[in-house]
């Protein structure tokens, strides 16, 4: 060997105990959210394309959450599935106060008061047409400000229910101000604000529509109109600066992977933590080249949820969460 290589940066990484001393992102089961699917009733429904991932009744819904809460997580966000024959043009039941999303809300809070709740913000689970917000009258468009005023009555009523956050992930203008002061109004001061600020029009959600069975939104409008092109970092942090102006307590980016330079602009912008959803995609693609033999499923799991954090994730939501939760439980033993 050389004796003139005084710099040798390989030393830092010569045993796994130097190497764990000096890791510079670290990921536990508290950094964790596991989306839940959740159906009125009939068997478990396994989602093709998630291996692992289910949509079931609410009995079913409540032993994912006791999983969870054995497992470490601090946290589950809840996703209806709605029979097709309850869905319309103006997504009707979500305003029903005794409907799926509100029953399964109850049930969970109180079955598991500890474990935090996140309930979705968007109407795509409740409208025939798919879109996160209402149409205008002409079907041209999704009509911003009557969207978000649909959107405040959902939040408010999940919130109501005993969600511990209301997550918007529809992308409407100003729904965050306008979420917050009608909770506010309605006494609702506690309830926290989980704001899908950079939801990119994103190819990486096919599996998860199959999984709440939305229908693909078609006719004339794209959900391009609302979530942002896949080109845009700089639009990204400005609906994220919005959205921590408006309120929100947790601003998030989404996909995740493939996004990690809108997470670490997003984590340098704001001030409040930042959270990133590891989408249906991304797991899909992991377990479909793992079940090819092509990547080692944990390793590879293991490696994406960690770059997330190394991004700057605070929170990330992933379908891996319970895995995850689990295998780290094994290590530190
Ligand atoms: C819609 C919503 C979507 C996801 C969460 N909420 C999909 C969409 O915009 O069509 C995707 C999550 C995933 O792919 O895992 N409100």
């Amino acid at each position: 060997m050389s004796a003139s290589l005084p710099i040798r940066p390989r030393r830092l990484r010569s045993s796994e105990a130097i190497r764990r001393m000096v890791a510079e992102s670290r990921l536990g089961p508290e950094n964790l959210i596991l989306p839940l699917f959740v159906q009125e009733s009939g068997p478990d429904f396994d989602v093709p394309s998630m291996p692992g991932v289910k949509r079931g009744n609410i009995d079913s819904l409540l032993a994912s959450c006791e999983d969870s809460v054995q497992a470490g997580l601090p946290a589950v966000a809840l996703f209806p599935c709605l029979d097709p024959a309850l869905k319309d043009a103006a997504g009707s039941a979500a305003f029903d106060e005794d409907g799926l999303i509100v029953r399964a809300i109850k049930a969970v809070k109180r079955e598991f008061p500890n474990l935090l709740v996140a309930a979705d913000v968007a109407l795509d689970p409740f409208t025939d047409h798919g879109h996160d917000g209402l149409l205008t009258a002409d079907g041209r468009d999704v009509a911003n400000d009557e969207s978000v005023e649909a959107l405040c009555r959902l939040a408010r009523i999940e919130a109501a229910a005993g969600a511990d956050l209301v997550a918007p992930s529809d992308m409407m203008d100003g729904r965050v101000a306008a979420i917050r002061s009608a909770l506010d109004s309605a006494g609702l001061q506690k309830t926290l604000i989980l704001a899908y600020s950079a939801k990119f029009a994103s190819a990486y959600y096919g599996p998860f529509r199959e999984a709440v069975g939305s229908s693909q939104p078609g006719g004339r409008i794209s959900k391009k109109t609302y979530q942002l092109n896949p080109a845009n970092a700089r639009e990204a942090v400005r609906e994220a600066l919005l959205d921590e102006a408006e309120g929100a307590d947790l601003v998030m980016v989404k996909p995740a992977g493939p996004y990690l330079d809108v997470i670490r602009s997003v984590k340098e912008a704001v001030r409040i933590p930042v959270a990133a959803y590891q989408v249906s995609g991304e797991y899909a693609q992991i377990h479909a080249a793992a079940r090819n033999g092509w990547l080692d499923l944990a390793a590879a799991r293991d490696e994406s949820l960690l770059a997330i954090r190394r991004a700057g994730a605070d929170v990330i939501l992933s379908y891996f969460a319970l895995d995850f939760a689990r295998a780290s439980s094994l290590l530190t033993r």
